[in-house]
């Protein structure tokens, strides 16, 4: 049997995944070979502009208005029922913490009433095998038994050794994110949130050896991340050329960029992605690894995409590099890890007990 697009009819078990962990709020439905019948997700982008980041009161609120629409559409999309539904994943955390608790509520009430399974996901988890999720259609891909993979997003920029099915850290920011990072510099010359897109986009257009910055190495030889002094050296950059009379153009628009704003630009963003490069390489000589999987919000910038793609090819390492529709936040990278777990018989959770949690280690 196939569906209108030519597809073939969903297979069970059919999972609705739920994420509300910062601010979009998304739901997404995948059947029992990880085909993704439908995802939604509803930025809160708007809302948040005005205030140049997410406030995180405004995200509870507006997950609590928005879930039922967006529930409604995915459904829709995926030709399902509620009552079809046979298992509820949704995002315990990291996250912020009212933010989760509008999704991890809804999803164990919606597991109890329609007495399906129940997993109460870890948001990394999903991030780490959403480069496996296919394209519209297609069943999610399996993973090797060991891999390493890389999330850099608004709030992780992480290593990880996963091996049968277990995850370890290699690597952390001991400070700021990427994103984060890429957030405030955007914020420093007044671009609309979410910054990072924006700034990717002008880098695009600037001459980084016009601006060189160099790549942060931690003093003590370990691996972990570190981009606080990044940020403050791109801060006081465009501080420095702010007192030239260099300045961004006023109203959050990034068109009429001055040139050396956007060779600073290109220059920050060299030393950001350059400092993910020196990590892997470093974490490489101690751990070899042959697959690399890269997921995040980060994972969309056009520079770490390039040039992740050629450290792999130079040394023979395979790439799963995760789709631009899964890198910022979805709910089908969370019912995609909710159905790994149900494949690998995990337990389910228990919806009166599940908790959510604004930081959870591995
Ligand atoms: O994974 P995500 O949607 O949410 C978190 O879990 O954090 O990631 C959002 C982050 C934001 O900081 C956003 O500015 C950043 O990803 N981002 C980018 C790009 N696209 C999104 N940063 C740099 N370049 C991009 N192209
Ligand atoms: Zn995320």
């Amino acid at each position: 049997m196939r569906d209108e697009q030519g597809h073939p009819a969903p297979t069970g078990p059919l999972i609705l995944g739920i994420e509300t962990s910062c601010d979009d709020t998304a739901c997404a439905v995948l059947d029992g070979r990880g085909r993704v019948l439908a995802s939604v997700v509803s930025s809160q982008l708007d809302v948040h502009r005005p205030f140049g980041g997410v406030v995180p009161e405004i995200a509870s609120r507006e997950h609590l208005r928005n879930w039922l629409p967006v529930e409604a559409e995915a459904l829709e999309r995926a030709g399902i029922e509620l009552s079809d539904v046979d298992t509820v994943a949704a995002t315990r955390g990291p996250g912020l913490i009212g933010a989760l608790l509008v999704g991890l509520s809804l999803g164990k009430a919606l597991a109890y009433s329609l007495r399906a399974s129940f997993h109460a996901v870890h948001h990394l988890e999903g991030h780490i095998y959403s480069p496996y999720l296919g394209a519209a259609g297609e069943p999610a891909r399996e993973p090797p038994a060991s891999f390493v993979a890389l999330v850099v997003s608004g709030g992780h920029t992480s290593l990880y050794r996963v091996a049968a099915g277990s995850v370890t850290a290699l690597a952390e920011t001991r400070d700021d994110a990427m994103g984060e990072v890429f957030d405030k510099v955007g914020k420093r010359l007044g671009l609309p949130y979410p910054q990072g897109p924006v700034v990717d986009r002008l880098a695009e257009s600037g001459d980084p050896a016009m601006h060189p910055f160099s790549v942060a190495a931690c003093s003590d030889g370990s691996t972990d991340f570190s981009y606080s002094g990044l940020k403050s050296q791109t801060l006081l950059a465009i501080e420095a050329l702010e007192r030239q009379g260099v300045r961004a153009p006023a109203g959050g628009v990034d068109d009429g960029f001055p040139r050396q704003l956007t060779d600073l630009l290109a220059g920050f963003r060299v030393a950001a992605v350059g400092q993910i490069l020196d990590r892997l390489e470093r974490v490489r000589s101690s751990e070899p690894f042959d697959h690399l999987a890269v997921s995040g919000g980060v994972a969309a910038n056009r520079l770490l995409r390039r040039e992740i793609t050629r450290w792999c090819a130079d040394r023979d390492v395979e790439l799963e590099l995760v789709s631009l529709e899964y890198s910022g936040d979805n709910a089908a990278m969370i019912a995609h890890a909710a159905l790994r777990r149900e494949r690998a018989g995990a337990a389910h959770d228990d919806p009166l007990e599940a908790e959510a949690a604004s930081r959870i280690a591995f």
